[in-house]
């Protein structure tokens, strides 16, 4: 990341709504802990994923009116094992324990937790007794995903089963308090009803009326936008993607025109973005937008380059500078308005303690803020992806643009192996424009998390009419997921496969072979550098 190190960080704005029903999600380092708090926002309420070890002031700050405990890796009786904070009792509200937490609500209550080296793990089917609020309205028999080794072996005073499967028999228990334990992870979709559960939890048990909406957190937005921006200008930089667009839209709505966008084209953007982008904005939208013209600057910067890290360096280095000259001559501009989103925040909190294994410096243009003395507003700060594309379809954000399949900030330059030249960065972006258009018309845009062609650094033998030929090998990518930290290879059609290589080979000059990608991430990556 070009951070300069000297550089004091930039002050964090304070913009987002905190006076709605709020859930705490404790994590104790499990897999899925965002996912659940996904599920809990899918089901219109504002949640919180916190590590379990918080800083109890900032959580009781919430005010809670329930706490989700996630699973975990540990073993409730290793030593130093995360536990339940005094303040989760403190607070007197509904608490959830999912397969771990559930395991730490009994042994910190008076129950027993049987260890075991043997891990259950996979579907099962729990029957519940038809007594719990939290089976409310679903069917005696559920399919469940099971993934646990160590299990409740002695409920806590006051508790009592309330479902059982083959493998536990405690598959869920309900204790006094509104205190709840499910051994299987109702977040997963392997656990089908699982959703229904857990609205279960906030609706029934805890009573919540579902208050988080698009709508409400529009108007708590824009309201903190203005108090906190005042007469200043805000400049906000549009990648083309939804992020930034949303957050455009959301200012836009606040401070009307003292936002001004600024729109980079670096020459690594896929066909006709940049005109989509004019057209969505100043056209549909009517907010002001600078156009910058950089490609050349960008693609002067690459030359002879072709380590993936180093490239995400020049272009982010780059952008920082033709963003600097092109925001000096503005007058009054005192905010920079970034499209930070909540898993953004979680990662480079460290819930899940890894934020300093940088697999790829995602995050290219860090140090803007700082450097040019501007303060941050990041509205979309604590919202996931499907909230975001809410939220811009509720600023009637058109379609096209709300699901609009992510964009790497270094473009097509980490979409071409080694040199991104001008000449591969233009078969690139010709490959994927078939790949892309091919996939619309089969009407598979919508399925998928991202699509795209790779200009490989392989070369290979072809045969051509009578000709031998050596020419690029395209590498075909399309992935399904839910959010981008994992992701599964698509299986599109192969009629599909097929029209989009032949295409490409017939239409794309010095490309003689197209493969598909058939890996998932992980153990890949979605890009392939
Ligand atoms: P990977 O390749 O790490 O990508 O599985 C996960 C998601 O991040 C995008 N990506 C980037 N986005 N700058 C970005 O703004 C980058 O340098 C970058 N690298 C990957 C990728 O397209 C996918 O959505």
């Amino acid at each position: 990341m070009p951070t300069p190190e000297s550089a004091p960080a930039a002050p964090r704005d304070d913009v987002h709504p905190t006076s709605h029903e709020t859930i705490v999600v404790l994590d104790f380092g499990a897999q899925y802990a965002m996912l659940i708090a996904r599920r809990v926002r899918e089901a219109n309420v504002y949640c919180e994923l916190l590590p379990w070890d918080v800083d109890p002031q900032r959580a009781r700050a919430l005010t809670p009116r329930g706490v989700i405990l996630s699973g975990g890796p540990a073993s409730v009786y290793e030593p130093g094992a995360p536990h339940i904070p005094d303040w989760v009792w403190e607070l007197e509200v509904p608490v959830l324990g999912i397969c771990y937490g559930m395991q730490a609500l009994a042994r910190q209550l008076g129950g027993a937790v049987a260890l075991s080296a043997v891990r259950e793990y996979g579907p099962a089917t729990v029957e519940h007794d038809g007594t719990s609020p939290l089976f409310h309205g679903l069917p005696r028999r559920l399919e469940v995903w099971m993934s646990h080794g160590d299990k409740v072996s002695g409920l806590p005073p006051g508790f009592r089963p309330v479902a059982q499967s083959e493998g536990s028999p405690v598959a869920a228990m309900e204790g006094p308090g509104g205190r709840y334990g499910l051994q299987f992870h109702p977040e997963v979709a392997h656990t089908p009803l699982g959703r229904e559960l857990l609205r279960n939890f906030l609706y029934e048990v805890c009573g919540l009326r579902g208050d988080w909406t698009p709508g409400s957190f529009i108007d708590e937005t824009v309201s903190a936008v203005r108090a906190r921006v005042g007469e200043a200008g805000v400049v906000c930089a549009l990648s083309g993607g939804v992020d930034s667009a949303v957050t455009a839209a959301l200012i836009h709505r606040a401070v009307a025109d003292r936002l001004v966008c600024v729109f980079v084209d670096n020459g690594l953007l896929r066909r006709g973005e940049r005109e989509e982008v004019e057209q969505a904005f100043r056209r549909h939208m009517g907010i002001p937008l600078v156009a910058v013209d950089a490609a050349a600057r960008f693609l002067d910067g690459l030359r002879g380059i072709t380590d993936p890290e180093r490239k995400r360096k020049v272009i982010g280095e780059t952008f920082i500078r033709v963003f600097e000259e092109t925001v000096a001559p503005m007058r009054g501009v005192e905010f920079l308005a970034q499209g930070t989103t909540y898993p953004d925040v979680v990662e480079s909190a460290g819930v899940h303690g890894n934020a300093t294994a940088v697999i790829k410096s995602h995050h290219n243009v860090g140090g803007l803020p700082e450097r040019m003395h501007l303060k941050l507003v990041e509205p979309l700060r604590t919202l996931f992806k499907d909230e975001v594309r809410r939220v811009g379809l509720a600023l009637g954000l058109p379609e096209d643009m709300v699901f609009r399949h992510p964009f790497p900030g270094p473009g097509l330059a980490v979409r071409v192996l080694g040199e991104a030249s001008p000449e591969r960065v233009e078969v690139a972006r010709e490959a994927d424009a078939i790949v892309m258009e091919e996939v619309r018309a089969a009407g598979l845009y919508g399925a998928l998390w991202q699509t795209f062609a790779v200009l490989t650094n392989a070369r290979s033998v072809g045969v051509m009419g009578d000709y031998r030929t050596y020419g690029h090998v395209i590498a075909v990518r399309a992935v399904t997921a839910e959010d981008a930290m994992t992701a599964d290879w698509a299986r599109l059609p192969h009629e599909t496969l097929a029209r989009i290589a032949q295409r490409i080979v017939n239409e794309v000059p010095g490309v003689n072979r197209v493969v598909y990608d058939i890996t998932s991430k992980p153990p890949s990556t979605i890009e392939w550098e």
